[in-house]
């Protein structure tokens, strides 16, 4: 599967249940399995490759795993050193995450990734933690994997987080668990906050007030997780873009985390003028429900604050910008440039492929509204290049090459596609 022609789409109106569980959700239920005694039950677990790749990892360091095919079973009896490397394949949020959890393990652990996540950076999460105590170490002084982590005791802490990042916080989240005190983390703007949700379910003592979450150590395990994972809001954007931007088009995304944290692209979107609504239908460790996306026409919009909220959807959102009448800005979204791929780039380029005016900034990009054409677009191995690309081909017809990584988040996402449009495979 290297490339993919995708051909211009009629008015749709259709109605989703099968969007890819929640990736970041999925990531943290095997991973917080690790830290309860007794079976813990994950219902809809992503099978995808970054998140079978944790599912691999906890096995790894000791986890007993049973998967019927529906419901994944996990019990462990505490971390065990592994005798593999632990490969995170894509996955930041695998590898950041897993930082957090092993530092305080008693034993020796190597994290590795593919080529693309060995170059993106670790020291947001290595520094903090190496400064409480932790034992690490990797390539560019502890900045790039493969990283070696050495468990240790970690210090109580009060850190000041520069950026909103939800992994960062989480890795010190999970390194406060086993600290010698109170902890406490402070971060610029709230990111997602699946961490503090999930683990304050299974009974850890966290209190976020504001921008502050305070962890007080574990006494002993936690309860075991019982959750269905929902469907992940940032995948479902695809599709909600879809609905976006093509005529008369209408879509119902069945059983989406509206976690507010998640949502706010969706949010963007109606600023623009879609008709978005949602019905609430679940309230466990998140809210969960439907979101009904209609189609009408866009205007041109400015994103320069909850940028953590809507991060990953920004690929996406571009795409429904250059079809927006007048211009739209993006601002204060520098993080874009360490995602899978740098975004900033990857959007203008492919923009700047369909005809469109696109100004790149630092920190985001000026997109000129307009009418998208018909291109030949590489995804640099970045799964929401790939697919808010093909999105667009729904516009106007696309190539889009490089698609293997679309594997990593969203396996089913051709299968759903093809509801809408032709979709050609192509040597
Ligand atoms: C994630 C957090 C975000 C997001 C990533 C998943 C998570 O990254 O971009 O796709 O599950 O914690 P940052 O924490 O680096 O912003």
């Amino acid at each position: 599967m290297s490339k993919v022609v995708v051909s211009p789409a009629e008015s749709f109106s259709l109605k989703i249940s099968k969007i890819a569980p929640d990736k970041s959700i999925s990531h943290r239920s095997v991973m917080f399995s690790m830290l309860s005694k007794g079976v813990s039950e994950i219902e809809n677990f992503l099978r995808a490759e970054d998140t079978m790749n944790s599912l691999e990892i906890v096995k790894n360091i000791g986890a007993k795993v049973e998967d019927d095919g529906k419901i994944i079973k996990i019990s462990s009896n505490g971390i065990q050193e592994p005798f593999e490397i632990l490969d995170c394949g894509n996955s930041g949020t695998g590898m950041r995450l897993f930082c957090g959890l092993l530092s305080s393990a008693n034993g020796h652990f190597v994290l590795t990734g593919d080529k693309y996540l060995r170059r993106r950076p670790m020291k947001r999460v290595t520094a903090p933690l190496m400064s409480i105590g932790a034992k690490l170490d990797g390539r560019k002084n502890g900045d790039l994997a493969p990283l070696s982590i050495r468990g240790a005791s970690l210090k109580a802490f009060d850190y000041e987080s520069k950026i909103a990042s939800a992994q960062v916080k989480s890795a010190m989240i999970l390194a406060a668990l086993r600290a010698d005190g109170v902890c406490r983390y402070t971060e610029p703007e709230l990111s997602r906050d699946h961490t503090e949700r999930m683990l304050k379910g299974m009974g850890a003592d966290i209190k976020v007030e504001g921008l502050t979450t305070t962890v007080a150590p574990l006494k002993g395990l936690l309860s075991p997780l019982k959750i269905r994972v929902p469907a992940d809001p940032s995948s479902a954007f695809f599709f909600a873009v879809a609905a976006a931007i093509v005529p008369d088009s209408q879509i119902v995304l069945e059983g989406v985390t509206l976690n507010p944290t998640r949502i706010e692209a969706f949010k963007a979107l109606e600023r623009m003028g879609t008709d978005i609504s949602y019905e609430l239908t679940d309230d466990k460790y998140e809210p969960v429900g439907n979101i009904t996306v209609k189609y009408a026409p866009l205007k041109g919009i400015v994103i320069e604050d909850k940028i953590s909220w809507l991060i990953d959807e920004l690929p996406a959102l571009s795409i429904a910008m250059a079809c927006a009448e007048g211009e739209s800005i993006v601002k204060n979204a520098k993080e874009l440039r360490v995602k899978e791929s740098d975004r900033i780039s990857t959007v203008v380029e492919g923009l700047h492929a369909c005809g469109i005016e696109v100004d790149e900034y630092e920190d985001g990009y000026k997109i000129f509204g307009g009418e998208l054409r018909k291109a030949k677009v590489a995804s640099d191995g970045d799964h929401r290049i790939a697919m808010s690309f093909i999105v667009a081909g729904l516009k106007c017809g696309m190539e889009v090459s490089d698609l293997d990584c679309i594997n990593t988040s969203f396996p089913n996402f051709f299968e759903l596609l093809e509801n809408i449009t032709k979709v050609e495979f192509v040597k």
